[in-house]
C-alpha cells in the first residue's frame, strides 16, 4: 500500500502542510502498513513545461516520435510513474488567486498527456489511469466555500476536472479557510475536524482494477 503525498505551499508553517500532514497521518492508522512516498513542488519545484516538453506534445506525431523515453518526457514519465505507483494520494496546497499555485499547475502540466494518463475522444476525455482516492488539503486566506463564501472557487472544479479526465475520480476535498483570521487553537481545531471526516470506506478503492 503506498501513499503519495505531494505538497505545495513554500511556507513552513503552511496551514496546507500542517492539514496534509495529519491526514497523512490517519492515513497511516487506517492503512497501517503503507508507505509514504513524497514529492514536494512547494520546497522543490519542478521546471514549467519547456520548449521540447511543448514540441513533443504538440501533435500525435511529434509525441509519437518522441515515444516514452525521450529526454523531453523523462521527468513527466517520473511523475506519472509516482501517481501509478499510488494507492492514494494526498495533496496539500494554498489557494492561490482562486485557484491552485503554478508550482502545482506545473505537475499537472507533466501528468496529463494523451496516449499515457488519457485518451482523447469526441465525447472527451477518457482516464487510463485506475481510480483511487485522492485527498485534497486546500488552505485559503479568506473563504470560497459555504455560506460564508466571497470569490470565486475554481479550484475544486479544476482539480476534479484535471484528475478526472485521467481516471482519478474519487477526490475528497477538506478546505482550511480563512486561514487570515485563525490562530494556532483554531487552527488546530479546524484541522482536527476535517481530519475526523476521513473515514477508512475513503480508502475502499485501493484494490479496485482498472
Ligand atoms: C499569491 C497569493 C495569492 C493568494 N490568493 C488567494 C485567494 O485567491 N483566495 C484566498 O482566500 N487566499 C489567497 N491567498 C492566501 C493563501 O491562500 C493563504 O495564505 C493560505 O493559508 C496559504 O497556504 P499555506 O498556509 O499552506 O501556505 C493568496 C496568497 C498568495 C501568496
Amino acid at each position: 500500500m503506498n501513499i503519495l503525498h505531494i505538497d505545495c505551499s513554500p511556507r513552513s508553517e503552511s496551514h496546507s502542510r500542517q492539514l496534509s500532514a495529519a491526514v497523512a497521518h490517519k492515513l497511516l492508522e487506517i492503512l497501517p502498513h503503507a508507505q509514504i512516498y513524497r514529492r514536494d513542488v512547494g520546497y522543490k519545484p519542478i521546471p514549467h513545461a519547456g520548449a521540447a516538453y511543448a514540441t513533443a506534445l504538440s501533435t500525435p506525431a511529434s509525441l509519437a516520435a518522441a515515444g516514452r523515453s525521450a529526454d523531453a518526457l523523462l521527468l513527466a514519465e517520473q511523475l506519472i510513474q509516482e501517481v501509478e505507483y499510488a494507492d492514494v494520494i494526498v495533496i496539500g496546497t494554498p489557494m492561490n488567486n482562486f485557484t491552485v499555485p503554478s508550482v502545482l499547475k506545473a505537475w499537472i502540466d507533466q501528468i496529463l498527456r494523451v496516449s499515457r494518463t488519457m485518451k482523447s475522444s469526441p465525447a472527451g476525455k477518457i482516464g487510463m489511469l485506475r481510480d483511487r482516492p485522492v485527498f485534497v488539503c486546500i488552505a485559503s486566506g479568506g473563504v470560497f466555500r459555504g455560506d460564508r463564501s466571497n470569490q470565486p472557487d475554481f479550484i475544486t472544479p479544476y482539480l476534479s476536472a484535471v484528475l478526472g479526465c485521467i481516471g482519478l475520480k474519487t477526490v475528497h476535498y477538506l478546505p482550511m479557510q480563512a486561514t487570515a483570521f485563525l490562530d494556532e487553537s483554531r487552527a488546530a481545531a479546524l484541522r482536527s475536524s476535517l481530519v475526523a471526516t476521513i473515514q477508512p470506506e475513503m480508502v475502499g478503492l485501493v484494490h479496485s482494477s482498472v
